[in-house]
């Protein structure tokens, strides 16, 4: 009984902590992604603004093109003409059938950037939506960094801020406090747009928005499915549970 207890115990207390873990991204505020798994016009914008933006560098390599198309109501042309820019050794344009690769060696982009790209079929159940629509909105100018740009969740980042001509370039706002232990500390206070871009800030957000979204429903894409099963596998039980319950009477209604 008590190995039991202490085993539930320890499984209450590492599901909370490694929740905190995921919640605290390093000290700063996650803002709280808008994301809906139900909005397929959002999953299609944001898979279109993957491939447009990141495909160049990060590979999707444990998914199809073409679940895609399936998944969001996309003919295979579609997917083509909509989603695919790279080419294989022969030339040929990647088929609709093909996991989403990545036109770029990951060698180059090892001495390139300072860091290997990782791949970004899983990463929003790595990292969590919050964090990725933090992360794609925070990325301030930094002369200190070969890319002269910094984010706020990512400290030192290799990636260069890809979509700055979307949200402008803004700078990050710190003040400085003094710690219990006396050493200073940066509090981030605001951003600060120094050039604006092509959209404005709700637009970005939006954008970026339907980006994790889609981000989050490449981590699992059975998550589609899964709920709209569900209901109707309550609605069979159900069903189910009134024909026994008719069938039983039924039977036992001469014994008596
Ligand atoms: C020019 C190449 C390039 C492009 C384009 C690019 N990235 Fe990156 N990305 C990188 C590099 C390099 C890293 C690794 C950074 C590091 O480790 O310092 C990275 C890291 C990341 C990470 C963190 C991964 C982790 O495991 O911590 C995420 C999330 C990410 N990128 C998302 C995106 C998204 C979304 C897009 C499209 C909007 C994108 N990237 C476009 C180069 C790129």
């Amino acid at each position: 009984m008590r190995n039991i207890l202490s085993v539930i115990l320890l499984a209450v207390f590492s599901w909370t902590f490694s929740s905190l873990v995921m919640a605290s991204g390093g000290g700063v505020h996650l803002d709280h992604a808008p994301g809906d798994l139900t909005d397929k016009e959002s999953l299609k914008r944001g898979a279109q603004a993957f491939a447009d933006n990141c495909l160049s560098c990060h590979a999707a390599d444990y998914m199809r093109y073409n679940r895609i198309g399936r998944d969001l109501g996309w003919t295979d042309l579609e997917v083509t003409e909509k989603l695919i820019n790279t080419r294989g050794a022969d030339g040929e344009k990647t088929k609709v059938g093909e996991l989403m690769k990545v036109a770029m060696n990951n060698d180059y982009a090892n001495v390139a950037f300072g860091a290997k790209i990782p791949g970004l079929t899983v990463i929003a159940r790595a990292k969590g939506a919050d964090w990725l629509y933090t992360y794609l909105r925070t990325f301030y100018l930094d002369d200190s960094r070969p890319t002269g740009m910094n984010n706020l969740v990512f400290a030192d980042v290799g990636m260069p801020h890809v979509l700055w001509e979307k949200q402008g370039l803004q700078k990050a706002i710190f003040r400085t406090e003094e710690g219990t232990d006396g050493n200073k500390k940066h509090i981030f206070e605001k951003m600060e747009i120094v050039e604006a871009g092509t959209m404005s800030s709700e637009e970005y957000d939006a954008y970026v928005g339907d980006l994790v979204n889609f981000l989050v429903y490449m981590g699992e894409p059975v998550q589609l499915e899964r709920k709209s099963l569900g209901i109707k596998v309550l609605i069979f039980l159900f069903v189910f549970a009134i024909v026994a319950y008719m069938l039983k009477k039924e039977y036992w209604k001469d014994v008596h």
